[in-house]
Order: C-alpha cells, then structure tokens, then sequence
C-alpha cells in the first residue's frame, strides 16, 4: 500500500488504503499511544491535508491492539502551569478535529482513556474491539477531562452514565459503550479495523457533497435548537437539488445500475 501524503511524521504513521480511504494509527507505543501536543499537530496537519484532497473521501483513525490511547500526555502536562495552558497549541489541533469536513472513523482496540477518550469521540462513527475500554480517568489527577470529554460524553451515553465515569473515572467496557450508544458497533479485536475501512469503503461510494452535508446537518444537532437545524438541513436538501450526484443517484435508481458520484 503507498501513501499519497507524504509528509514523514513521528507519532502517527499514514496508510493509504485506496486512493480515497486514509488511515492514520497513532504510534507512540512506549508511552501508550498519549497524546503530545506534536503528535495532535501531526493529526491536525493530515487533517488539513486530507480536507483540501478531493480525491480522499473518508479517514479510519486507530491506535495499537492493547491501547488506542491513554490520553494526554501526563508528563508533557506536567510541565505547563497555568500560563502554559492558557497559551497551549493543542485547542487549536481539537478544533481542526472537530471541524473535519469529511467521515472520520475510530477503531479502537484496549484503552481509550482521557483525551484518547475524546479523541475517539470527535470521530464520527465508532467501531470497537470487545476488549476495548473507554474511560475520563482525568479525576485520578486532580483534573477533568479538557477536550471536550465533559460534553460530548454526556451527548454519547447520557447523563446518569457520563457522570459516573467523569466523576469516578471508572471505565466502561466496550458492550456497554454499545448499549449507551457511543460506540456504533463492536467486533471481534482482530477484525476492528478491517470493519472500519469497509465501512469506510461504504461511505466513500457515496456522494461526497451528500455525505459532507449530512455530517455538517447531525452535528448542527448538537449546536442548534430543534427548528435552526430543521431549517439548516432544508437549505442543505435544496442545495443538493442543483447536484449533479443527485440527478446521478435518481437516475441510477430508475435505470436500475449503481450509480457513479463525482462530487459535482
Ligand atoms: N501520559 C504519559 N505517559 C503515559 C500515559 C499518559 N497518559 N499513559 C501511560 N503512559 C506511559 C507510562 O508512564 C509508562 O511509561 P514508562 O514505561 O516510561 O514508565 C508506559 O506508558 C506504560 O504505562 P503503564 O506501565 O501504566 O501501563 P499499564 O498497562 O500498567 O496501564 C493504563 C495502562 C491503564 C492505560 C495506564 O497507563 C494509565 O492509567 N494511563 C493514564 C491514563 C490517564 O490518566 N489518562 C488521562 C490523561 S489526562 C487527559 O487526557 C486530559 C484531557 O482530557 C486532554
């Protein structure tokens, strides 16, 4: 398999799976997998890359067999006081995770802790090994989850169980990630991450205009009232009307083939 972007990083290592499927597996074994303020800067800058590559339409992000990551990185953290982290780079690196305009999907195996926690919650669409264990252990140090953790948790698993886990940092395994709804589907270990770039595989046989819009509208759910995301997702229907993939989808259906999207 040859990699098409072809910047050299140190802790993420870049597959490309097909010409329109990346993948990016974390890669800092010896610290398990923690998340240093480089190795979010390394995400961002395949992020951006991918973004602005019309040919790449979906990114599988994973972690190794016994950890997908252990969070932040404890002794980097350390090191920062309060100046340290109103001046840290790493929001900036969230943001560009959380503004991804294309499919990102987690496979993750064993821990996903802390920010490895969160970092699997800015993807779109989990799939869990079901040895996978996900946890905000961040009380167990004095502090609570900073990337997002307090938030999206409550939105993934509800309150009476996103309270329990940041509050008590207990883990949750990955049937019961099911069972809340944060995970989307969970699998055997070894096949997790070939599930995912199926699925991967799946969504980038869609329309890209189609897919992007639909992202953007299920996120507005959780930024906008009821009636501004009805609104929004009717501006974003009207505006798939002017596509050609949209008269490409009808066509194909009537004419009973598979259809073939450009992303025009
Ligand atoms: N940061 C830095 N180093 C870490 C780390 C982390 N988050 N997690 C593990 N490591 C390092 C350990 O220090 C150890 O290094 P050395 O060999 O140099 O001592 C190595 O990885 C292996 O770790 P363990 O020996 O602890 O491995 P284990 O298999 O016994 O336990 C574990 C695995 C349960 C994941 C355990 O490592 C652990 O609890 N890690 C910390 C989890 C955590 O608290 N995460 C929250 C971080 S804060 C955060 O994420 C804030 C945020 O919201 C952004």
């Amino acid at each position: 398999m040859t990699t098409m972007i072809d910047t050299v990083y140190n802790d993420i290592c870049i597959t490309t799976i097909n010409p329109e499927i990346v993948e990016i597996r974390l890669n800092r074994p010896t610290a398990h997998n923690a998340l240093r303020t480089d190795l979010l800067a390394e995400i961002a800058d395949v992020l951006t890359q991918v973004a602005a590559d019309e040919t790449i339409r979906c990114v599988v992000i994973t972690g190794g067999d016994k950890v997908f990551a252990a969070g932040a990185d404890i002794k980097e953290m350390a090191a920062l006081d309060a100046i340290g982290v109103l001046n840290d780079k790493r929001p900036q690196y969230w943001h560009c995770l959380r503004t991804f305009p294309k499919p990102l999907i987690a496979a993750v195996n064993g821990y996903a802790l802390g920010g490895g926690c969160e970092l699997a919650m800015h993807a779109d669409i989990i799939i869990a090994g079901d040895s996978a264990l996900f946890g905000q252990p961040e009380i167990n140090l004095g502090i609570i989850p900073g990337a997002g953790g307090t938030q999206r948790l409550i939105h993934a698993v509800g309150k009476a169980r996103a309270m329990k886990m940041v509050l008590s940092g207990e883990m949750i395994k990955a049937q019961e990630a099911l069972d809340a709804g944060l995970v989307a589907e969970v699998t055997p270990p070894e096949l997790t991450i070939e599930r995912a770039h199926k699925l991967a595989q799946t969504i980038a046989k869609k329309s890209p205009l189609a897919v992007r819009l639909a992202k953007e509208a299920m996120l507005n759910a959780f930024e906008m009232s009821l009636t501004t995301g009805l609104q929004q997702e009717r501006k974003a229907f009207a505006l798939l009307a002017a596509s050609d993939d949209r008269q490409e989808g009808i066509s194909a259906f009537i004419e009973k083939r598979r259809p073939t999207f450009t992303g025009r």
